[in-house]
């Protein structure tokens, strides 16, 4: 299998490779210990090996129901925030093609996302164009307590069950969660909802290749085999080769060198191919809340280009250099389209007639790779052969085997995210539930002293 592969070049201008390998002994030992599950952190890294180890049962049981439910819908709602959502949007929106929703045959599903904010309009929206067709329902959430999820889907249950009755209702809802816990695995035993289990030791944000991300995408009608094959194989290539040619050892150790050495607080993930927005805040999400903590972390941002050129592009080319680049470079298009030959050529562009579209973006690809490491803006280069399922199912094994062994270099816990309590505490109080009343008062006095005066 062809496989995506990391081009460091352009770092070396910055860092020599023995500052970006001096760390390596380190790596090793915390992806050996990541491997072996001997790391402190062992209960968290069920997606470690989680793709070739699912049993072919357990994938074929996620394609019946995913059948089922698809034969008798035109729209499949997906309920879900952070790790339960986002790589489910990403992927989607990876292998769907643009303007999916103009194009799409009579047997499509179409998906939209809720119990990802809680805005009033947004919600009630959905539930208008709910009327108006045949809709299931995925709802996924580990812990089966959170907020913004929990409130889409007591709303969404109770317009299924309106439209569809109880009995029927109960058909077209799937739960994804804890096996052993949580709210949601109470209310989908009582009412009998077809559930799918998020394997203990794998958190949200390392989970979209667990039920969390294939159930969706195979009622969507992804090829969730391949993914799963492309996990696989990057598997194999990175926990078998502990040597200095390791991709996510290579980057993890990069990413450090540059934010502990040369003060690079901010990594900007960019894309030249607009389909890959959900992507990036996917990685955003994977990298922000698995690194940032003990107040380390480098912040992830990210870009499209060349769209972000013309608003981010003057920043980053002459700004306050607190950041470098990590590009995804997609070979190769999926379609052709050639700028057409034009007698008249008042717009003057025939000196680009015959071209294809995607050499014209893969050489602003490497013109603004050019422009900005040139000045200042350590640039990695990842390389996708295309922007297919297998390939996708690799570079998100990557990420996050990457992004546990920068989080280790790093001295953090790359899977917990306590930092998100303090909002859900104080939305919590503010709310007035139960057992958050000393809280409270407190809020309301900060909110009466700084908003109300
Ligand atoms: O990565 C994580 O663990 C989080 O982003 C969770 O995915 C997110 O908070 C949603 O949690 P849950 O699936 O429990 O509803």
């Amino acid at each position: 299998m062809e496989s995506i592969s990391l081009n460091y070049n352009f770092v070396l201008d910055y860092l020599s490779e023995e500052e970006i390998f001096k760390d390596f002994e380190i790596a090793k030992k915390h992806l050996t210990d990541l491997i072996n599950k001997t790391t402190t952190f062992s209960d968290y890294i069920g997606w470690i090996d989680y793709a070739s180890n699912l049993q072919k049962e357990d994938l074929n049981e996620i394609l019946e129901y995913a059948e089922e439910l698809r034969d008798k819908i035109e729209v499949l709602v997906v309920i879900g925030i952070g790790g339960s959502y986002l790589g489910t949007r990403a992927i989607l929106e990876m292998v769907r093609k643009n303007f999916y929703y103009l194009q799409k045959k009579e047997n499509e599903i179409e998906v939209v996302f809720a119990g990802n904010n809680i805005n009033e309009d947004y919600l009630h929206d959905l539930i208008s164009v709910l009327d108006n067709y045949e809709y299931g329902v995925v709802v996924v959430s580990k812990s089966g307590t959170t907020t913004e999820p929990s409130i889409a889907f007591r709303i969404i249950n109770h317009h299924i069950e309106q439209k569809y009755g109880v009995k029927e209702a109960s058909k077209r809802i799937y739960c994804v969660t804890d096996k052993q816990k949580g709210l949601l695995k109470k209310l989908a035993d009582e009412k009998g909802y077809k559930t799918f289990y998020i394997p203990h030791n794998i958190g949200g944000r390392y989970s979209v290749l667990t039920p969390v991300g294939l159930l969706p995408l195979a009622i969507a009608g992804v090829d969730i085999e391949q993914l799963i094959k492309g996990a696989i194989f990057m598997e194999k290539n990175l926990t078998q080769n502990l040597s200095n040619s390791n991709i996510a050892i290579t980057y993890a150790l990069i990413r450090n060198a540059l934010y502990k050495t040369k003060n690079k607080l901010i990594e900007i993930l960019v894309s030249y191919n607009p389909k890959m927005f959900y992507f990036l805040e996917w990685w955003k999400q994977l990298f922000g809340e698995s690194e940032g903590k003990n107040g380390k972390g480098i912040f992830p941002a990210s870009a499209l280009f060349t769209t972000d050129l013309h608003s981010l592009g003057q920043l980053i080319q002459e700004g306050n250099k607190i950041f470098f680049e990590t590009i995804l470079n997609v070979e190769k298009s999926l379609s052709h389209l050639i700028i057409p030959y034009d007698e008249n050529n008042i717009d003057e562009l025939n000196y680009i007639s015959y071209k294809k579209i995607g050499e014209i973006n893969h050489l602003a690809t490497l013109g603004t790779l050019i422009a900005h490491s040139s000045d200042n803006v350590p640039c990695v280069l990842i390389n996708i052969p295309t922007l297919t399922e297998k390939y996708i199912g690799q570079l998100i094994y990557f990420f996050e085997l990457s992004c546990a062994i920068s989080g280790l270099l790093l001295g953090v816990n790359p899977f917990n995210q306590p930092g998100v309590e303090a909002y859900k505490n104080n939305l919590f109080a503010l709310l007035g539930k139960p057992g958050f009343e000393n809280k409270t008062n407190y809020l309301r006095k900060i909110i009466e002293e700084k908003l109300n005066k």
